[in-house]
């Protein structure tokens, strides 16, 4: 476990990638969100592409790009790797792979602190350079995060895994070759480890048990823009039939639906009222039910969705995380701060992360009523054999919320403090904001734009 100084240190330096004016902020709430925002550009399909055009053989353009600190993370990365990044305007990125080196180790290892991407270079880097370094990987505090999918899968492909005193070193001196996988569970970052390996390996790959986020769906269609022939199954499967080049690619990001359902939930718990420009309806199906069953309104827009409460009083509901078609896991720690001004206990459990509700905490501190159950409630499925995964947290509502001194722990649980202030009677202080701005792009700017009363101290 990282300790209080290391997480508050990894906040300052994601704040500094963005410029962000200070790491705490000082919320007086009360006061209803209202007006429009952007939603930005993916971060969970973005930070991929951008690893992607390490595979072209010509330039590629990514639009849309998201300006949070995970995407500079990574953009230092390609440049450690000797992809020339430029940046025409704001929200495009010209990766430029035509001089792509090895990297010094303690370069990426530097850069690695705050971001699980490093993980996924390994297929690019072993086509281009026939070997990748890993380090120890981060990212947000939210469980072990393991990567045995993804070095199961690179093995199964050829490569050769050896653990060193810097990190993991994989080589794959006869290249990779095409191989049948199925994963323990759909993992995002294992599915996108195989796309990325498989598309340049010898022979057809076939992924079961894959995972289909739109993210996964829209870093598909990057790859086959660049060349790649990809198709997905009805079950979960993809097949990936290697070929010999790829080129550039030219690609407007899918939007953020993290950060749309994060501003939904903003708009509800402080009774306000928000349209998200950008946001769509097709990507958030599953959270406007559960959003509509609580009692939050919602219009879908040509070119966006409003979000609002329509007033009287919000309702309990029981809901389980899982993965795409399912209610995403990103998505309830906003969700929980919602819950707790609703009428009676709501259920959420978690089925994705072993360790997800450890942002609950701050919340009761700030009088909202919340027992975690660490083995879950009822008989959820276990999800990744092995391991224990149901977690259950039960919000008795409504308790009305005040003011209180909290800490970020990551990213989503950071976005959950804001708005759990933003609701709360009093002044509130939320310092480690620095990890909020991983992902979720302009967010004091967003703020000040709903007319939310702040202020922001180093
Ligand atoms: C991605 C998203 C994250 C989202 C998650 C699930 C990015 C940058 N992040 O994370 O926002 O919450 O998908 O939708 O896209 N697992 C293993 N072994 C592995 C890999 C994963 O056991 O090798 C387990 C994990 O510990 C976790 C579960 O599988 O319990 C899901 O992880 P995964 O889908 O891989 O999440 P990420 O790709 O890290």
């Amino acid at each position: 476990m990282d300790s209080v100084d290391e997480l508050a240190q990894d906040a300052r330096n994601a704040g500094a990638e963005v410029g962000l004016a200070g790491d705490t902020i000082v919320i007086r709430g009360g006061k209803p969100l209202r007006g429009e925002v952007s939603a930005g550009g993916a971060k969970n399909l973005a930070t991929k592409a951008m690893v992607a055009a390490l595979l072209g053989e010509s330039p590629s353009i990514l639009q849309d790009v998201p300006a949070i600190s995970d995407v500079q993370i990574v953009s230092r990365m390609l440049e450690a790797y000797g992809v020339a990044v430029t940046s025409p305007e704001d929200g495009v990125l010209v990766l430029d792979p035509a001089n792509v080196v090895r990297a010094h180790f303690a370069q990426i290892d530097a850069l690695a602190g705050s971001s699980r991407i490093p993980i996924l270079f390994c297929g690019p880097l072993l086509h281009r350079l026939g070997e990748a370094l890993i380090p120890d990987l981060g990212g947000c505090r939210i469980g072990d995060r393991p990567i045995d999918f993804h070095l199961d899968a690179l093995r199964a492909m050829g490569a050769i895994v050896d653990k060193s005193y810097e990190g993991i070193r994989i080589t794959a001196p006869d290249g990779l070759t095409g191989a049948n996988i199925e994963l323990p569970f759909p993992s995002v970052g294992a599915t996108e480890q195989v796309l990325l390996s498989a598309v340049r390996a010898r022979g057809v790959t076939e992924l079961k048990n894959a995972a289909i986020e739109p993210e996964i769906m829209d870093l598909i269609a990057v790859l086959q823009k660049m060349g790649a022939i990809i198709w997905t199954e009805a079950d979960r499967t993809i097949f990936i039939e290697g070929v010999d080049t790829l080129t550039g690619y030219t690609h407007r990001s899918l939007f953020d639906r993290n950060e749309a359902a994060s501003w939904a939930c903003a708009a509800l718990v402080t009774r306000g009222d928000i349209f998200v420009k950008g946001a769509r309806q097709q990507e958030l199906m599953t959270f406007l039910n559960v959003f509509r069953k609580v009692g939050g309104a919602f219009d879908v827009r040509e070119d966006g969705i409003r979000f609002w409460h329509p007033g009287g009083s919000l309702n309990a509901v029981q809901v389980e995380t899982d993965v795409h078609p399912g209610f995403m896991t990103d998505w309830q720690q906003p969700l929980v701060v919602v819950l707790t001004q609703a009428e009676g206990t709501s259920i959420v459990h978690e089925t994705v992360y072993e360790n997800r509700f450890g942002f609950t905490d701050a919340l009761v501190e700030m009088g909202a009523d919340i027992v975690v159950h660490q083995d879950g409630l009822a008989s959820v499925t276990r999800r990744v054999p092995r391991r224990k995964l149901e977690q259950a947290a039960v919000i008795t509502g409504p308790t009305p919320l005040h003011g209180a001194d909290v800490r970020v722990p990551d990213l989503r649980g950071g976005f959950s403090y804001l708005i759990a202030a933003l609701a709360a009677d009093a002044t509130s202080r939320v310092s480690n904001l620095g990890l909020i701005s991983r992902g979720y792009e302009h967010f004091v700017d967003k703020l000040a734009a709903l007319g939310a009363d702040f202020d922001i101290e180093d």
